[in-house]
């Protein structure tokens, strides 16, 4: 069995046969597929089935003043072949219909064409601010003859480790800003490359070291020093090519695309959609959402007006989209690397590189978009979301276990007639199905 798992880990066609039914499986059947594609151990699954239950002292290694853990449902989406590779994506989401919309978008690209990605540019970026100069012509000149022997002191003093794995400072920049109260602020962009960390920690070291240095040096006053989330040397770029779907659904998403390119209202849900597919892996391989969520918005922004960060357009008889997004990411060091679920979470992965986790990201976000564009755009967001919500309605009304396929067929059929349901809906089958239970009985006696 291991030498077959091994040849079908190289044929990724091979190897999308363990998702073929996935979503119908039971709990113990969805966890011996990932076992025999070896997406999971037999003892990451002895720690699932048991609640991945997790230390208390471990949470005080991340927060302050811990209570407890809180926990969010973790999933599988499926069908995924990113850069001719097949993927287990886990995601770790409340929302329903997330999951199953990304495994069936997938499914129907890897049918009708295929996702590739790319990083563009690899250095994050560090700002120290010097709120007010006296004179911008002294102090670019300043900064401009020092560059050089900052970078390399930093790169001695602060980030040799990254040197030695490749990376390190590698630049650095002058803005200027003029102000409203008629001075002038100078910013100063440290450019690093993190490697496989997310880089937070170094590049604000990088930027405390240089304070004085510049301060000495120029004769102005640093205020602060910080990262900065807006990442657009860093930009993941993914790729959906489409081939052979319908002109008209072709156009309607085309359309679509065109809304979240120019209206901000709509590009901020379109972005919440890719947000859907991103945010979830993040969650799962224990990253810093917030800072990829601030970055996104921030580059979304970046003309001055809120736009979509994904696009999609026909080029001849093919539908391409596109997605460019600042997502910086970690694969050593903090949370990704304590977390046992994170860490299981990287593992199914396959990652080597905290550039190939954005990657995914990245291609997720995009087929998610699509799935929605696709939805919104021919049966529309309701159909879809209530056929998944009929399980949770169900065990809202609280229906037994017993009850729960008859509530469910019965949502489905009001669903199909009146084209939305509620939990009302769910309360009113209930008691049709007790009321008739009870009768029964008294018939039987
Ligand atoms: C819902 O979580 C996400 C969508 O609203 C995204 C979109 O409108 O593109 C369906």
């Amino acid at each position: 069995m291991a030498k077959m798992i091994r040849d079908e880990k190289s044929d990724p066609q091979n190897r999308l046969s363990f998702f073929a039914g996935f979503s119908k499986l039971s709990k113990n059947e969805r966890f011996e597929r990932l076992i025999e594609m070896g997406a999971l151990t037999k003892e990451d699954v002895k720690f699932l089935k048991a609640g991945s239950p997790l230390e208390f002292e471990l949470a005080e290694n991340f927060i302050e003043n811990v209570i407890g853990y809180f926990q969010l449902p973790m999933g599988v989406a499926t069908n995924f072949v990113i850069d001719k590779k097949t993927k287990v994506i886990p995601m770790a989401v409340e929302e329903t219909s997330i999951i199953a919309a990304a495994s069936k978008t997938a499914k129907w690209i890897r049918e009708h064409g295929e996702i590739t990605t790319e990083l563009l540019g690899k250095e994050i970026i560090g700002q120290i601010q010097f709120a007010k100069i006296k004179d911008q012509n002294e102090f670019l000149k300043v900064i401009e003859a020092h560059k050089s022997e900052w970078i390399e002191w930093a790169n001695e003093e602060v980030a040799l480790g990254l040197v030695r794995r490749g990376g390190g400072v590698t630049k650095i920049t002058t803005r200027f800003i003029p102000r409203e109260d008629g001075h002038l602020m100078a910013v100063v962009h440290v450019y690093a490359d993190p490697c496989d960390a997310m880089g937070a920690n170094i590049i604000n070291q990088v930027c405390e070291f240089l304070k004085r240095p510049m301060e000495e040096k120029t004769g102005e006053k640093v205020t602060m020093c910080i990262l900065s989330n807006l990442v657009d040397s860093r930009v993941t770029m993914a790729k959906v090519t489409l081939n052979g779907l319908d002109e008209e659904l072709m156009e309607k998403i085309e359309e679509a695309s065109i809304f979240a390119q120019l209206d901000p209202y709509r590009a901020a849900t379109n972005n919440k959609g890719v947000l859907n597919g991103i945010d979830p892996i993040l969650i799962a391989t224990g990253n810093d959402w917030r800072a990829v969520e601030a970055g996104i918005h921030a580059y979304a922004a970046r003309d001055g007006q809120y736009r979509s960060v994904t696009q999609w357009k026909r080029v001849g008889n093919q539908l391409i989209g596109t997605l460019h997004a600042p997502i910086v990411l970690g694969v050593v060091g903090g949370v990704t690397n304590l977390h046992p679920t994170a860490k299981m979470a990287l593992k199914m992965l396959e990652v080597n590189s905290a550039e190939e986790l954005s990657r995914i990201c990245a291609a997720v976000g995009l087929v998610q978009n699509l799935g929605a564009l696709r939805a919104l755009t021919t049966v529309g967001i309701i159909e879809g979301h209530m056929k998944l919500h009929i399980k949770n309605l169900t065990l809202g009304a609280g229906a037994h276990e017993k009850e729960i396929p008859f509530v469910q067929k019965r949502l489905e059929e009001i669903l199909s007639l009146q084209k939305r349901i509620s939990l009302s809906h769910a309360i009113e089958a209930l008691r049709e199905l007790r009321a008739k239970a009870a009768n029964d009985l008294k018939l039987s006696q």
